[in-house]
């Protein structure tokens, strides 16, 4: 990770940033749509204190404002088949300029360690299957594929 960016846990003086890197990421994927209310909407509840979830992001240092670099967030779910707490990772993204640097590498290793701190025993997360970037930097991150694959049904 460049020496001049830092992770700190994500502020409600970051919601549009973080919006903006949502619009980014969601444009990406075919199963969502980007909508920057529900995108605040949702980050606003992952946001609220005293909750077991994580919203992170990568600061740039270089300036004096401490732009957004990149995103990720955490939530602890109870797995049965581990017998105890852990993570479902979301939301991770890195603005394009800042992509190759080690940032979503050093977010997810945060997560991580925040995880761990919990005494969750797996990270668990869903990937776009054509997003091959994304598969490759999951792996590079120790992540393997499983034989699972994702339902829903969507709630009138
Ligand atoms: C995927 C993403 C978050 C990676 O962030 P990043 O900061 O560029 O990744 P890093 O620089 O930390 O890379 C970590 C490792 O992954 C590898 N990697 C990252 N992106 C890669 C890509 N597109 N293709 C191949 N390998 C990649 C790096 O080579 C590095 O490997 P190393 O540790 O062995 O050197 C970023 O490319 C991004 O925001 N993409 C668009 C959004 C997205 O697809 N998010 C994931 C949704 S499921």
């Amino acid at each position: 990770m460049p020496a001049a960016c830092t992770i700190r846990e994500a502020r409600n003086q970051d919601l549009d940033a973080l919006a903006e890197l949502l619009g980014l990421l969601f444009a990406l994927e075919a199963d969502f749509a980007v909508d920057a209310a529900r995108q605040k909407a949702g980050l606003e509840l992952l946001l609220q204190p005293g909750q077991p979830r994580l919203a992170l992001v990568a600061v740039s240092s270089d300036d004096g404002a401490g732009r957004i670099l990149g995103m990720a967030t955490a939530q602890v779910v109870v797995s049965t088949a581990e017998g105890g707490p852990a993570l479902l990772v979301e939301d991770v993204v890195v603005r394009p300029g800042s992509r190759g640097q080690g940032i979503g590498k050093a977010l997810l290793a945060r997560i991580e360690a925040w995880g761990l701190r919990l005494g969750a025993s797996r990270l668990q997360l869903l990937a776009d299957r054509d997003n091959a970037g994304a598969h490759d930097f999951y792996r590079a991150c120790g992540f393997e594929p499983t034989n699972l694959v994702c339902l829903r049904r969507t709630l009138p």
